[in-house]
């Protein structure tokens, strides 16, 4: 497959089968994504991997603990938590990603840039050898019960988190706007 059928190709996938995840995969395709961009020496990030039954089980946790007890999430019907709470920990891995911050914003910004392009080429890659992710950054999910239990860190940010596995089927791609529509030749 070339590059340009992977990129085109590619797509989120949001319902995975029950075939494992090795993490040894995971961390191999990280490592070739971080290869993939040569700006990225010097690059504060990290990943906090769940890919146990135990360790997927406890990340949801402490994610629906703070859902739970917000006004918002008081709204929600517990079935509805459960349902939720079960499909997060059907999927065989998740990644969740931090970007290191720091006093610069311009370097805080350009750094988790840096790492948004490394996650790409992580699901492109991923693709190449069958395995399926969605990025997620629901709000629902960013929450004080999730961060703390990760261990987030002052100085991070919360870049997503990448829900990795095997799939059946590939969903239709969606509409794209061609890229002339977003094309601007200045004329001074
Ligand atoms: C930075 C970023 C954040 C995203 N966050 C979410 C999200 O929170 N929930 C979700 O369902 N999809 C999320 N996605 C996936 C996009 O919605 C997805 O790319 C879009 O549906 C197009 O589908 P495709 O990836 O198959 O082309 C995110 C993608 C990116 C790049």
């Amino acid at each position: 497959m070339s590059l340009a059928e992977l990129i085109r190709e590619r797509r989120s996938i949001r319902k995975f089968n029950s075939t494992p995840v090795a993490e040894e995969l995971v961390v191999e395709l990280l490592q070739t994504a971080v290869q993939l961009l040569p700006s990225s020496a010097g690059v504060p990030w990290r990943c906090v991997y769940a890919g146990t039954p135990e360790s997927r089980k406890r990340l949801a946790d402490y994610m629906l603990q703070t859902v739970s007890h917000s006004r918002l999430g008081k709204l929600i019907p517990d079935k509805m938590l459960e349902v939720f709470k079960k499909r997060f920990m059907d999927i065989p891995a998740h990644v969740v990603v931090l970007a290191g911050t720091g006093p610069d914003p311009l370097a805080s910004e350009r750094n988790y840039a840096a790492v948004c392009s490394i996650l790409q080429n992580f699901q492109l890659l991923g693709w190449e050898r069958g395995l399926g992710m969605l990025w997620d950054t629901e709000a629902m999910i960013q929450n004080e019960g999730l961060f703390q239990g990760i261990g987030m860190r002052a100085d991070e940010r919360f870049v997503g988190i990448l829900h990795v596995g095997y799939y059946n089927k590939a969903p239709r791609g969606r509409k794209r706007t061609p890229a002339e529509k977003k094309w601007t030749v200045f004329q001074g």
